[in-house]
């Protein structure tokens, strides 16, 4: 007996009795509230084991238990494994025919019975003439033929009971496209599971569905057929063994927007017909509806939803001959015509492109080469047939990538590579929305941007231009975000090792219009620095100067300079307007101010220093920041730059020029005098009288605003025609830079380093210095010291555009030119330029303005 078993202590027959133990199985079961627990042996067994209820005197045993309290029960078997001889079932009713319900169907605790092969079983029961709906959840379900298996061995089957006796409407497994199976009045939906498979539950919901006593159906299934290809098969309900059944079933069919159908019957098997046919009822989005008859064509290449409704005839209801069996199968694939266009990317040096949808509810279908692809890329220099099915231009991103190997600098090459957007196809419909220039270099040189119009962009200055250019470093952190076509303080931006530079619209939709040149690029070598702007400050607002990463903290241990030129009766304003510093681990940040002339005072602070907020500076100026390497926080400083008029030269002209107006009136008096004197007496030899013209006595302590020497650094900044440097050294020196026609029309105080004498009319002394270093090579090697690195900025050019004359009339007479001049301007502050007279004597250094400048870009391009 059993009970030998369950009572384990036997003195003195140990051995005995753990092989006893070992040949039970006890486990305790509790089933849930609703559900029995049934416990039956597997049909055809031959295995000697039985499954005992309790223990104790009270023990029942039988080949099958059945369990239908909710309380725990001990369950004994005489054997070890009792998972190969005996099956769980475990079943639930759900009655929703007295009032309406809605109920999520649940598994039972999924560990348990994992020994046994378990059959869960959902019996479902409404009021006649309505049906159960039971709603699967995504991913649904999908039919099987009866007699396959379920890959995650997970395999559901549904059955009505009909007057006529069990249909089978079929076999499932989960992942499928069925979302919703309606049937008549009663049913069962069981899941078998077999031994040892963890139970994955996936709980569907049981409602009431619609009345059938007008439609006569008995199956109804919902089906949402997928984007893309696919093929799926339906089968009819008992397939394989027929159905005998009158009664009509009905599958809905949803199918995806721009997604054609194609219906195919597959294994028909006609049941014997007593009276009238077996018909197929179509009914499609458009509400036409047509009918065909199984062996007819079905439908081919259709759109949209619709519904097949299958009639089966008055049919021999006798299993001895055939039962009607159809395997139904429905293709879906993409319905449009592709748009077919070519990138050739094999003209364009460098040139990749980059095609994404953006919108994933959008049916678009991209190829490359005829293979479907979620993203194009067509690599650099190549070229590619591309397709777009069903995708709206809108919903498409180009993005564009082109590479340069930048040589190494070299001095031979100093033809500036210009950046401009090129041509794309214009079959290639997609608008433009990125364009990226990577510039590469092998070595450390350094990348010049030579730019124009570009300010950065700061939230006190917003870019509200057609596009915005992003500088970066290609190790990926960011320089800054600049605002091109604007009204502009950036001249140029040096930046050591690889760059790159995207463009994004602002105002605009599609980048490929802008024709323009958004950049110049050159090579010069190593810099200290990982970034050097050279600016000039526009009188007509402040200009913002932004740390690399700016609002982020700068890379640890970079650096950064500003070279900012201050015009003429001006001074700069600085302001630090946000700045945020780290704590350093090693090293420390600063910020150090210098003016450009090597003799000024070096004004420098720390991260644990505090500093002035505002900074004046007379005269053209350095700004260098560099971070140490932080333990925490960020070394990120905005600085706003704003220049002032220098009231006190304001006044200074006006003085001047009164003085002089006196001067020609004292003049003017004096020659009324002597010619009334000549007139009274007989002529005498008055060539003594001299009058300079340019260097007149002021009264008081006025002086001229201006002194010679600074006059000249003036003429000097526009000078830089290479012709005029001469040989191909020098051009790899800065003198190409400061063009006229990328500077905002300021003087450029580069050349303010001249260390000449600066408040004296320039001698013949000068003059002959000037002409002794005609040879360049003096003149480079005087001023090397400033040139650290060498291409930081412009070279100064102590030149004296005078011709050595030695005549002091000569000097004088130009000194009145450019008073008369600035007089006219003073509210300007253009460069000071030579008289007429002057260039005529000095033909060469008028080739060196804009005129002149101008014609090399234009042949860059
Ligand atoms: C289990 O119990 C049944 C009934 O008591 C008995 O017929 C059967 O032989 C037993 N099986 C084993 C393996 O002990
Ligand atoms: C569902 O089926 C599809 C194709 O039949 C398959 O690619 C996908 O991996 C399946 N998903 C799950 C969760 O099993
Ligand atoms: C898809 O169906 C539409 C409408 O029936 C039809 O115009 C189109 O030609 C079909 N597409 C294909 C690829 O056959
Ligand atoms: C620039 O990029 C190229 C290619 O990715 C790489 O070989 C080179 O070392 C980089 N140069 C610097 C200075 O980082
Ligand atoms: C400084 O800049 C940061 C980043 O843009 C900003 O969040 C913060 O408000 C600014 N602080 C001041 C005082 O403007
Ligand atoms: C700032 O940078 C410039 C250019 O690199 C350099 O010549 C100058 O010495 C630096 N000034 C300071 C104070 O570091």
């Amino acid at each position: 007996m059993m009970g030998s078993c369950v009572v384990p202590v036997l003195i003195g027959l140990i051995l005995l009795q753990i092989h006893k133990i070992s040949e039970c199985h006890k486990i305790e079961v509790t089933p849930d509230p609703g559900t029995t627990v049934e416990f039956i042996k597997k049909a055809g067994q031959g295995l000697d084991c039985d499954a005992c209820k309790d223990e104790g005197p009270s023990q029942t045993c039988n080949s099958k238990l059945e369990l239908t309290e909710a309380r725990p029960t001990i369950v004994t078997f005489n054997c070890s494994q009792p998972g190969d001889v005996f099956t769980v079932e475990i079943n639930q009713k759900i009655d929703c025919s007295p009032t309406a319900c809605s109920i999520i169907a649940t598994h039972p605790d999924s560990t348990r019975f994992l020994e046994f092969s378990r059959t869960f079983n959902w019996d479902l029961k409404v009021q006649p003439d309505r049906m159960f709906q039971l709603d699967f959840p995504a991913p649904g379900m999908r039919q099987i033929k009866p007699s396959e298996s379920c890959p995650d061995k997970h395999t559901y089957t549904i059955i009505t009971y009909q007057r006529s006796g069990p249909i089978s409407i079929g076999t499932f497994c989960r992942n499928g496209t069925i979302s919703c199976i309606q049937a008549l009045f009663k049913g069962r939906v069981s899941l078998e599971v077999p031994k040892g498979t963890d139970l994955n539950p996936s709980d569907f919901k049981v409602s009431i569905g619609p009345d059938t006593k007008a439609t006569a159906l008995v199956v109804v299934v919902d089906v949402k057929l997928p984007r893309g290809l696919s093929s799926t098969d339906f089968f009819t309900p008992n397939y394989g063994t027929g159905y005998y059944s009158e009664e009509k079933i009905k599958w809905n069919f949803a199918v995806e927007p721009m997604q054609n159908f194609t219906v195919l019957f597959q294994h028909y098997t006609p049941p014997e017909c007593k009276n009238k046919k077996v018909l197929v009822d179509y009914t499609l989005a458009d509400k036409t509806s047509f009918t065909k008859e199984p062996k007819d064509i079905q439908p081919i290449n259709k759109q949209g939803d619709f519904s097949l409704t299958l009639t089966n005839c008055e049919p021999t209801k006798d299993s001895l001959v055939p039962g009607l069996s159809l395997n139904i199968n429905v293709a879906v694939f993409r319905g449009g015509t592709p748009y077919l266009c070519t990138a050739d990317l094999r003209k364009e040096e460098g040139l990749s492109l980059q095609i994404e949808n953006k919108n994933p509810e959008s049916y678009c279908e991209m190829s490359l080469n005829s293979v479907a692809q979620e993203k194009i890329v067509v690599p650099a220099g190549t070229k590619a047939d591309l397709s777009f099915l069903d995708c709206p231009v809108q919903d498409l991103q180009l993005t564009a990538t082109q590479t340069y190997d930048c040589p190494r600098a070299s001095p031979l090459d100093t033809r500036p590579l210009s950046l401009s957007i090129p041509t794309l196809d214009p079959s290639l419909h997609v608008p433009l929305h990125k364009f990226t220039w990577l510039l590469r270099v092998l070595d450390q040189s350094t990348v010049d941007l030579t730019v124009k119009n570009l300010h950065q962009s700061v939230p006190d200055k917003e870019c509200n231009k057609r596009v915005s250019l992003l500088v970066s470093e290609t190790d990926g952190s960011n320089i800054g975000q600049f605002c091109s076509m604007a009204e502009g303080t950036i001249q140029k931006i040096q930046v050591k090792g690889n760059v790159s530079i995207t463009v994004t619209p602002n105002t605009i939709k599609d980048l490929s219009q802008e024709k323009e040149t958004f950049l110049r690029v050159t090579m010069s070598p190593e810099i200290t620095e990982n970034v050097i702007y050279t600016v000039s400050p526009l009188v007509s607002g402040p200009m913002y100067l932004a740390t690399p990463n700016w609002p982020h903290g700068m890379n640890p241990s970079s650096s950064v300079t500003w070279i900012i030129s201050v015009p003429q009766e001006h001074k700069a304003e600085l302001q630090f307007t946000n700045v945020s510093k780290p704590v350093c681990d090693s090293g420390h940040t600063e910020i150090a101010i210098r003016p450009l002339d090597s003799q000024g005072q070096t004004q420098s602070w720390r991260e644990d220093q505090s500093f002035a907020n505002t900074i004046i500076q007379q005269q053209s100026f350095y700004l260098n920041m560099s971070n140490c390497e932080p333990k925490s926080g960020r070394f990120a400083v905005l600085s706003k730059v704003t220049l002032q008029k220098e009231t006190k030269n304001f006044l200074n002209i006006i003085l001047a020029v009164v003085g002089v107006l006196l001067l020609l009136l004292i003049i003017a008096l004096i020659v009324v005098c002597v010619i009334r004197k000549r007139k009274n007496k007989p002529k005498t030899n008055r060539s003594s009288i001299f009058l300079p013209r340019g260097k007149p006595f002021l009264p008081g302590n006025a002086t001229f605003p201006k002194s010679r020497a600074d006059n000249e650094s003036h003429v000097y900044a526009s000078i830089d025609d290479p012709t005029m440097y001469g040989n191909f050294a020098d051009k790899n020196q800065p003198a190409e830079i400061d063009n006229g026609a990328w500077s905002n029309g300021h003087p450029v105080d580069a050349y303010r380093p001249f260390s000449g004498p600066s408040d004296s009319i320039p001698s013949a002394k000068d003059s002959s210095a000037e002409y002794s270093m005609e040879g360049r090579g003096g003149d480079r090697d005087a001023y090397q010291p400033f040139l650290n690195p060498p291409n930081t900025f412009n070279l100064p050019r102590p030149r004296s555009p005078l011709v050595s004359q030695g005549s002091l009339r000569f000097e004088d007479r130009r000194m009145i030119d450019n008073e008369l001049h600035t007089f006219k301007s003073f509210g300007d502050i253009n460069p000071i330029r030579l008289s007429a007279d002057e260039s005529r004597l000095q033909p060469q250094m008028e080739s060196d303005t804009d005129s002149n400048a101008e014609p090399e870009y234009e042949e860059a391009i």
